[in-house]
């Protein structure tokens, strides 16, 4: 890998982390009564995204939509397998409750969008166009719908929104 190969993963991870954090402060300056900040920071999140996808088209990690659904339904079962278990053992010996509730989350609601994929993979010819439903509280995801509770962590409707 060169040097700007690197590069180009190393700013990605950075603007893909800025990205989030601004969306994260955000939500602060809206909980805190500053729309005007909230906005402003909404904005620069939103370049930061530009910046994020500009650099990820460049190290050719973006293939055929088979391949990106089959390489995503291997990250999720990672994760799901792997990852989130051991973060969770971790979290409990050392009594975190804030974290054991956040990656169990996680780790739950991966499980099903490794599902998703794995039905789209199954299905990749008769193509449906759907809308999704994702909780906001634990990031599981259903095609169609929001039911009355969530599986994965009981938070009711209200706290779906609607990805199409
Ligand atoms: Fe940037
Ligand atoms: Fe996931
Ligand atoms: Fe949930």
């Amino acid at each position: 890998m060169s040097k700007t190969e690197d590069n180009l993963k190393a700013a990605f991870d950075g603007e893909a982390k800025a990205c989030l954090r601004l969306l994260g402060y955000a939500e602060a300056a809206e909980k805190e009564e500053m729309p005007y900040f909230a906005g402003l920071f909404r904005a620069i999140s939103a370049a930061e995204r530009v910046h994020a996808l500009n650099h990820l088209r460049l190290m050719k990690e973006i293939e055929d939509t088979q391949t990106n659904l089959q390489k995503s339904f291997e990250r999720e079962t990672s994760v799901t397998d792997n990852v989130y278990p051991e973060m969770i053992k971790t979290a409990d010996e050392e009594g975190n409750k804030g974290a054991l509730t956040s990656f169990s989350h996680a780790r739950d609601a991966e499980s099903f969008h490794a599902k998703l994929y794995k039905n789209a993979l199954d299905h990749m010819i008769e193509e449906k166009v759907t809308h999704y439903n994702v909780c906001g509280v634990c990031g599981y995801v259903v095609d169609g719908d929001a039911p009355d509770e969530c599986p994965v962590c009981g938070a009711k409707k209200e706290k779906f929104f609607r990805v199409d």
